[in-house]
């Protein structure tokens, strides 16, 4: 079973889901079905940016399981920071997810204007307090953005979801957000697709054919991905592999049959050479508001 992570809100999140991005609708809805009702998934993480949260609410609709047996996480586009048109962009992706609630909002990008991130950050606060997202939480901050909101005050974040790998284990952002409660999330947990680059050129994925990581799959009897997407859950980590194809959706939560060995996770340790697959967050400005 997937163990579930206590969050500073209060709630739990299960510490292994299903993540959707660069699927469209139909791909995402057929995923999010398999997920839940053939592998035995209860977290899906989708977001405005991705375009298919009607696809995931499609599947909701259809699935047996109950809504509060399941983790919905969604997020915030760059385009909607600001205290207004946050509250305006979460009720549209409510209403395409077909939900009265998520169980975590998170803004998707911290962007460059300090000012509008704290305005977006009580936007954000004011529907946790509705009771419309159970948790809230932010993606990709560093942490010069998390001691923003420590700063501020108010809530702290529940999540910090970032690209994390062993290529980038993120071992700053990890002390940081640890000392505040703060939980971190892996994104491209397996090392990314071909063309994670958010408007940086396409690298291609080395996680998946690492030797020292399929060397340590052979020893299991386990594939590249899973030795992957069990160091994240060995590390404490919150990890969301995408996967549309329903055999990988299987495979990518068969984890908890086998346990990596200290030797394997200090091998495992010297592949972090700080490359990443996705922009870096001080970056990132694509479709900020004017
Ligand atoms: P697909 O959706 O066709 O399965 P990340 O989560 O790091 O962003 O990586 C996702 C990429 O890895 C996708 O291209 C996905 O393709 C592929 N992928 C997901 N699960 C597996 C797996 N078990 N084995 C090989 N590739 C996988």
């Amino acid at each position: 079973d997937v163990p579930a992570v206590e969050l500073n809100s209060g709630t739990s999140i299960p510490q292994l889901g299903l993540g959707v991005w660069q699927a469209t609708n139909d791909e995402t809805e057929r995923a999010v079905l398999s997920a839940i009702d053939d592998a035995g998934y209860r977290h899906i993480d989708t977001a405005a940016a991705y375009g298919n949260e009607e696809g995931v609410g499609r599947a909701l609709a259809a699935t047996s399981v109950a809504r509060e047996d399941l983790y919905v996480t969604t997020k915030l586009w760059n385009a909607d920071q600001g205290f207004e048109p946050a509250q305006a962009a979460f009720n549209k992706s409510l209403s395409l997810l077909g939900l009265d609630y998520v169980d975590l909002y998170l803004i998707h990008w911290p962007l460059q204007n300090d000012d509008r991130l704290l305005r977006t950050w009580d936007a954000l606060e004011k529907i946790a307090e509705s009771g419309r997202a159970k948790a809230i939480g932010v993606c990709n901050f560093e942490p010069h953005h998390l001691q923003l909101l420590v700063d501020k005050g108010g809530t702290l974040p529940a999540v910090d979801q970032v690209e994390l790998h062993p290529h980038l284990p993120q071992h700053a952002i990890r002390e940081v957000a640890g000392r505040h409660g703060i939980a971190v999330e892996s994104w491209s947990p397996l090392g990314g697709t071909s063309n994670s680059g958010w408007g940086k050129a396409s690298k291609p994925n080395t996680l998946l054919s690492d030797p020292v990581i399929a060397g340590i799959g052979e020893r299991h009897g386990k594939s590249p991905a899973q030795v992957l997407i069990r160091w994240h859950l060995q590390s404490g980590l919150i990890v969301i592999p995408k996967s549309v194809n329903p055999d990988r959706i299987a495979q990518n939560i068969d984890v908890f049959d086998f346990t990596l060995s200290d030797a394997d996770l200090q091998e495992i340790a010297t592949l972090d050479d700080g490359v990443r697959v996705g922009i870096h967050p001080d970056e990132m400005n694509m479709g900020a508001p004017e």
